[in-house]
């Protein structure tokens, strides 16, 4: 089964690296520079990822729904029970981050289906991203090194990149305007971009989706986000975990022509149809060191037959940039 998952991430990652190539060349900018960017603004944390370093492993289960069924023919809408490896994170590529941090928070989802096939969602706590082609993500790691002579990033350099990338702006108004989760499972998390469904006549319908904490939404409060510990978030998970259940549902938006297709940038607007596509059960959490989800790449194009990747570049470039660091840090660098 293990050797089967290994070869629909190496599956996705080809085809990122075929098709979506003409994608990279007009970004000019690699996979391979931009993890390197990361590393020169974060460090290195040998063996452990680029971005998104300081996280959580759990475990859980995922029931879709008959509304699901009808849109897309996936298994992970048959309606079982399917088991789910998850990971719980903090954005960026410094282990030590405080969760504080104005920075997005993020959930990723293995879903385990039937026959050792795969399902990936590899999610961020804003309803959009700050990037539209991958040059801006590049640019944005570039202004966020830190000047040695503060050991932060400079504000002059931030400001210059937000006045020169406009598509950056609205992921940056949101982290803020909101401060971040007083818990991971208080935390809605967006897929951000536009996907595929695909039902059994091969009809596609294209759709974003989120999910919405049963907890509810609650974040710090601003006398918190000054009073709060550098680390709390892996451990209220933890003993959140152990009270019960902690449920997300799934909702599903279907785009109408001229919504945005390609562009993580920009929402959809909020009267899109919407429909319950299944409810995730997160049952326990644990340290991500030597747990299920450590040696996992989150590899967003890890799809099921019946869900499928849109043309948007920042998509298709994700799963080159993921295998570039799951392939450094597998390899204990
Ligand atoms: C140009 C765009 C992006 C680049 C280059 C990028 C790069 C990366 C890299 C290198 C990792 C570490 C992979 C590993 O070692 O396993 C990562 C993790 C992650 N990224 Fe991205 N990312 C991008 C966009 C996004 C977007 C749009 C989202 C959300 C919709 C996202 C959510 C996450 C999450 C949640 C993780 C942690 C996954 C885990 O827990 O293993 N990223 N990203």
């Amino acid at each position: 089964m293990q050797q089967s998952r290994s070869r629909q991430w190496l599956f996705a990652g080809m085809l990122a690296f075929g098709a979506p190539l003409a994608h990279a060349a007009q970004a000019d900018v690699t996979p391979a520079q931009v993890v390197t960017a990361l590393e020169g603004t974060f460090g290195v944390t040998p063996g452990e990822r680029r971005n998104h370093t300081k996280g959580t492993c759990a475990l859980g289960e995922f029931v879709g729904t008959r509304e699901a069924a009808a849109y897309s023919r996936s298994a992970l809408f048959a309606g079982k029970p399917v088991p789910v490896v998850a990971r719980f994170s903090v954005a960026g590529g410094n282990p030590k981050v405080p969760d504080t941090a104005k920075s997005g928070r993020g959930m990723a989802l293995e879903f385990r289906l039937p026959d050792g096939k795969l399902q990936h969602m590899t999610m961020l706590n804003t309803p959009v991203f700050g990037a539209r082609v991958p040059r801006t993500f590049f640019d944005q790691i570039v202004a966020m090194k830190p000047d040695p002579a503060t050991g932060k990033p400079d504000p002059a350099k931030m400001k210059a990149f937000l006045a020169s990338h406009p598509d950056s702006r609205a992921q940056a108004g949101f982290l803020a305007k909101n401060n971040p989760p007083e818990s991971f499972a208080t935390s809605e998390y967006f897929g951000i971009h536009t996907f595929k469904f695909i039902d059994r006549q091969n009809k596609t319908t294209l759709v974003r989706w989120r999910f919405v904490p049963h907890d509810g939404e609650k974040r710090l409060s601003d006398a918190e986000m000054k009073t709060a510990p550098a680390n709390f978030l892996e451990q209220r998970l933890i003993d959140r975990t152990r009270k019960g259940p902690v449920r997300w549902d799934m909702l599903v938006s279907i785009g109408k022509p001229g919504d945005s297709v390609d562009d993580p940038t920009v929402a959809w607007p909020e009267n899109r149809k919407q429909f319950k596509a299944g409810t995730l059960t997160i049952s326990s959490a644990m340290p991500q060191k030597g747990a299920e989800c450590e040696k996992i790449n989150f590899d967003p194009l890890v799809m099921s037959d019946g869900i499928a990747p849109t043309n948007d570049p920042i998509l298709l470039f994700r799963s080159p940039a993921y295998a570039a660091s799951f392939a450094k840090r597998l390899s204990g660098k």
